[in-house]
């Protein structure tokens, strides 16, 4: 039963919360961080982002924004507003009242949670009591209470005493049109009952709407969901990618196979097949799991086996342009080759991950000259070669020997090269069929 000092407090934040006399703050101002920190001052708190690049902070404070899901014209509205600053880490000054740690965990030989642990430890020098901790850090179930409790502890306070302190996953889809921060539903656990209320009162205040902010039970169940969600998409698009194998090995289309079966009203989702998923999500949170698993002597046999198969698509395509060009009597040694797409899904300049990448470098090293077009992305250098960003609108037919499509684009128009003669491998599904195209 909680005392009632406890409820006074309560209920003087939610007060402060609907008033919006709280001071927010985010820590790392990267993909996640930034839309989070906009939110925030949109709806009309004072926050404050602090970030260990100093120069990134300069550059936000003059309203350039460089994620492109945040405009400049919206960053200078909050600047205008006095409602949003940029604050060089790792101080916490000034210090907020609820703060969300954005904070990255690549993925290496094992987890690296020193981003985790040194947000955390910059948190514990200035914590206070009634003060909101949200981890948003994607990580294996149990980082919230075995890293970041302990180390906020250190202050001498105690987590669901007298801070509180909640994990919730981010479920930022960078570039998309349909789903953003204000209407992705989002899952969050604190480590008492009172922590996710506070928690899920804040978060929904900044999302702009309470009923997004769906409690769970503990941040564990938060953090394994967040890794069910990636392992289901990696396994789902590991199976796809290796039926596309066997049905080019049976001259079937894979493409009206998915259709046929999407027909199915229940139990079916498509997937379709590709590259290989890119970014910091998908490829690395699964392996979150999967070493968290080792300590149990578990053996997270697909995702492991659906990483193997994703990670093989790069030097499948390489493979299949390669037999579609000794099919037409050309060598793709001294080659021109031309790639559309670099980064690591359609519209997003963030190559972090991405496949197409390694496609190009393996396409480099047989003797071809790559080219790439991708407007988002304007430099592209792989293992030490600088590759040539092509636009397509201008570009002569006549300077390419193949297209390989990696990346689907918006309105993606290659008839002038058809027309030309040029054959296109279709790694995306971007065209319709025809004699010159080949899919994967
Ligand atoms: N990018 C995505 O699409 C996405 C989606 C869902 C979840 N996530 C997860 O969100 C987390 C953050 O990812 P991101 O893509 O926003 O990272 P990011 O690399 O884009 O940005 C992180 C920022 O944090 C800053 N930083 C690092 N340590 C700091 C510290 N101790 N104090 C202050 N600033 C610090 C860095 O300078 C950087 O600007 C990761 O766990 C990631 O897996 C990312």
């Amino acid at each position: 039963m909680p005392d009632t000092r406890s409820i006074d407090r309560t209920q003087e934040y939610m007060a402060r919360l609907s008033t919006r006399n709280l001071v927010i703050g985010v820590i790392g101002l990267g993909y996640t961080g930034l839309p989070l920190a906009l939110a925030a001052a949109q709806a009309g708190f004072t926050t404050f982002g602090y970030d260990h690049d100093a120069e990134l902070c300069a550059q936000l404070n003059r309203g350039v924004s460089h994620i492109s899901d945040v405009t400049n014209s919206e960053l200078r509205a909050t600047r205008a507003a006095d409602l949003f600053t940029a604050v060089p880490a790792p101080g916490l000054s000034p210090v907020p009242d609820v703060v969300f740690l954005c904070v990255p965990t690549p993925f290496g030989q094992m987890p690296d949670l020193s981003y985790v642990r040194s947000a955390a430890r910059s948190v514990a020098k200035v914590l206070r009591p009634g003060m909101v901790v949200i981890a948003q850090s994607t990580s294996y179930p149990g980082t919230t209470t075995e890293i970041v409790q302990p180390l906020l502890e250190e202050s001498g306070l105690r987590a669901g005493q007298d801070f509180a302190l909640a994990f919730s996953p981010e479920r930022i889809d960078p570039g998309s049109s349909g789903w953003n921060i204000h209407n992705t539903p989002r899952i969050i656990g604190g480590v008492s009952e009172e922590s996710t209320t506070l928690a899920a009162a804040a978060l929904g205040a900044v999302l702009g709407d309470p009923a997004l902010v769906l409690p769970v039970r503990s941040p564990a169940v938060a953090e394994f969901a967040k890794l069910l969600e990636n392992s289901y998409r990696l396994v789902n698009i590991g199976l796809i990618n290796e039926l596309a194998m066997l049905a080019h090995e049976m001259g079937i289309d894979i493409r009206e196979v998915i259709d046929a079966a999407a027909t199915k009203p229940y139990g079916f989702q498509a997937f379709y097949p590709g590259v290989g998923p890119g970014g910091a999500c998908i490829p690395e949170d699964p392996l979150y799991l999967a070493w968290k698993a080792r300590s149990y002597e578990f053996d997270t046999r697909l995702i492991g086996l659906a990483a193997e198969q994703n990670q093989g698509m790069a030097r499948y395509i390489f493979v299949r342009v390669l037999e579609m060009m000794s099919k037409r009597g050309t060598a793709l040694g001294g080659s021109r080759v031309l790639c559309i797409g670099a980064g690591h899904k359609p519209d997003i300049a963030d190559t972090r991950h991405s496949r197409s990448l390694r496609v190009m470098e393996l396409l480099a090293k047989s003797g071809a000259r790559v080219d790439y077009s991708d407007a988002l992305i304007t430099t592209v250098e792989v293992d030490g070669h600088e590759h040539k960003n092509v636009d397509l609108s201008t570009a002569n037919p006549a300077d390419f020997d193949v297209i390989v499509v990696l990346v689907a684009r918006e309105n993606l128009d290659l008839s002038r090269f058809l027309a030309a003669g040029v054959p296109v491998f279709d790694a995306a599904h971007a065209l319709a069929g025809g004699t010159q195209v080949e899919h994967l």
